[in-house]
């Protein structure tokens, strides 16, 4: 499988705050990575300085293994692009849904196709009559859309999806998934599937990482992540999605966990406060992300190799 990203070490801190603290992980071609965590983990700030919306502290990028750090960023922005949580706020009021998706173009000085405008309003399942409107004419659906078709406006190859549907009315949200899907097998897109619901990750994602105050804790193939989490944090959150079946959901062990993320360990397991495995060893060392299998690795000291 061809890499897409290839990230060590990335680190990007907002002053004292950690939001990635030497973040590896890899993005295969075609595949969609979910990232899941709480708000406030880091997974926004990792879309983000993916696209380079956001500068590392250090750390390494390659893209298609040449150094994201390095490339000429006007060319290469066209690749990589991003879908907002908020179509409310992520579409300028003031400009037509032509304006909107012509913005791209205009930015990056090329010419728009004839039929292009069209072309995108079709792809997305929206009549193109739509153009000389504007956004306040739309729901939060069809708004959506039209942020999906700014985003394909210039054939990226790569899209953050930053919790695209959590701001959408439930009713709709299955619509805007299956045209992510649909496009994604279209176009051959690559995606990075942020979100806070594990189930709509497990449903979309080939791989999934789990994210915590700036760190990856696991990463996993759905399969494995989902029927056989390894780390305390990813059992405790999947112990927390309950089960529709009344019998088997009284039945099984729940994992509570104490605190909230807001406390931040100076040393050691970021996750040690709130674990209920924790031992001595996690309050001062950090463990290191460990391959269990080659779809599975977590970073936790129970399963350290005994040293
Ligand atoms: N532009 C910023 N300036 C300062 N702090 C930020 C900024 N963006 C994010 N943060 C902080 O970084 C941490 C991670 O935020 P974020 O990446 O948005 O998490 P998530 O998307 O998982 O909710 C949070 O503590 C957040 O307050
Ligand atoms: S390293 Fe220790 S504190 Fe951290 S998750 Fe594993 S057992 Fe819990
Ligand atoms: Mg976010």
């Amino acid at each position: 499988m061809l890499a897409l990203y290839k990230i060590k070490k990335l680190k990007k801190h907002f002053g004292p705050v950690k939001a990635l603290d030497e973040v590896s992980l890899e993005i295969f071609q075609g595949e969609t990575l979910g990232i899941v965590g709480e708000s406030g983990s880091g997974k926004s700030t990792l879309g983000k300085t993916l696209l380079r919306l956001h500068e590392p502290n250090s750390g390494e990028i390659l893209y298609r293994d040449q150094n994201l750090l390095n490339l000429d960023l006007s060319e290469w922005r066209k690749k990589a692009q991003i879908i907002f949580q908020d179509p409310y706020s992520s579409l300028n009021p003031r400009m037509s849904v032509k304006e909107i998706i012509e913005e791209p173009f205009k930015i990056h000085k090329e010419t728009i196709p004839s039929s292009k405008i069209k072309e995108l309003l079709e792809l997305v399942g929206l009549c193109p009559t739509f153009m000389h409107r504007y956004p306040h004419e739309f729901s939060g659906g069809q708004r959506q859309r039209i942020g999906i078709a700014r985003a394909l406006a210039l054939n990226p190859e790569f899209i953050v999806c930053d919790e695209p549907i959590s701001a959408l009315d439930v009713s709709i949200q299955a619509q805007i998934i299956n045209l992510l899907k649909k496009l994604q097998k279209e176009l051959g897109l690559t995606y990075l599937f942020i979100s806070h619901d594990l189930s709509l990750v497990k449903y979309l994602s080939n791989r999934v990482a789990v994210m915590y105050l700036g760190n990856i804790l696991e990463l996993a193939s759905s399969e494995d992540l989902y029927k056989n989490p390894k780390h305390p944090y990813t059992q405790a959150l999947l112990s927390a999605i309950p089960i529709p079946d009344p019998k088997k959901e009284r039945a099984r062990k729940k994992i509570l966990l104490k605190g909230d993320i807001s406390h931040i360990p100076s040393q050691g397991c970021v996750f040690a406060n709130r674990c209920p495995f924790a031992m001595e060893k996690c309050h001062k060392t950090k463990p290191e992300l460990l391959q269990l299998t080659p779809t599975q690795t977590v970073a936790c000291h129970l399963y350290a190799t005994p040293s």
